[in-house]
């Protein structure tokens, strides 16, 4: 056998060794009270938006596709998750105290303007994540409009 494939079959089994190790899920259907739609008005079409986007790393139900299972996108997607989560969770929203919640409305805003989130290796395998012009003026509307409401209570 040649030294390529050696290396090659070294590679090939490694490869398939990992696939024996998966991270736990991050699945739960169960609507919390602290959900963000329960805490300020979240419309029907700011909502698609999200769950399409980004309930898959920051809230606590994470949709699955096939290649999520495989390694090792599906350690890259845990670590993602575990991070965005820990820095805002959307069903945890209402859990947060009031500044916490305008200072999460304007990092949403700032950054969709800035096109740091969804972040962009994930999109390009969730090619339905990306935002339109349209969709990304859906969201910043909405995060800035909620953070005025709050301001006015909160100021
Ligand atoms: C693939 C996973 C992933 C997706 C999808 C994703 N995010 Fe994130 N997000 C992260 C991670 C990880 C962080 C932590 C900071 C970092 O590593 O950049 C983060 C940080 C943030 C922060 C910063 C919070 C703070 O306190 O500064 C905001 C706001 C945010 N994301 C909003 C969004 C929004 C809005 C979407 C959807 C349009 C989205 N994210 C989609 C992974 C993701």
């Amino acid at each position: 056998m040649s030294w390529i494939k050696k290396i090659l079959l070294v590679l090939l089994i490694v490869f398939i060794a990992i696939q024996f190790i998966q991270p736990a899920q991050n699945k739960s259907v169960q609507v919390l009270p602290t959900d963000i739609s329960k805490t300020i008005t979240v419309p029907e079409n700011v909502k698609m938006i999200l769950q399409t986007a980004c309930y898959d790393c920051h809230s606590n139900n994470t949709d699955y596709p096939w290649y999520n299972y495989v390694q090792p996108v599906a350690w890259i997607l845990a670590n993602h998750i575990k991070h965005g989560k820990r820095d805002l969770n959307f069903n945890e929203f209402g859990s947060y105290p009031v500044r916490k919640q305008q200072s999460k409305l304007k990092a949403i805003a700032d950054q969709i303007k800035d096109g740091e989130m969804p972040l962009y290796s994930y999109t390009i395998i969730h090619y339905n994540a990306r935002l339109s012009k349209e969709q990304k003026a859906i969201i910043i509307d909405w995060a800035q409009n909620a953070q005025d409401s709050l301001d006015k209570i909160n100021p």
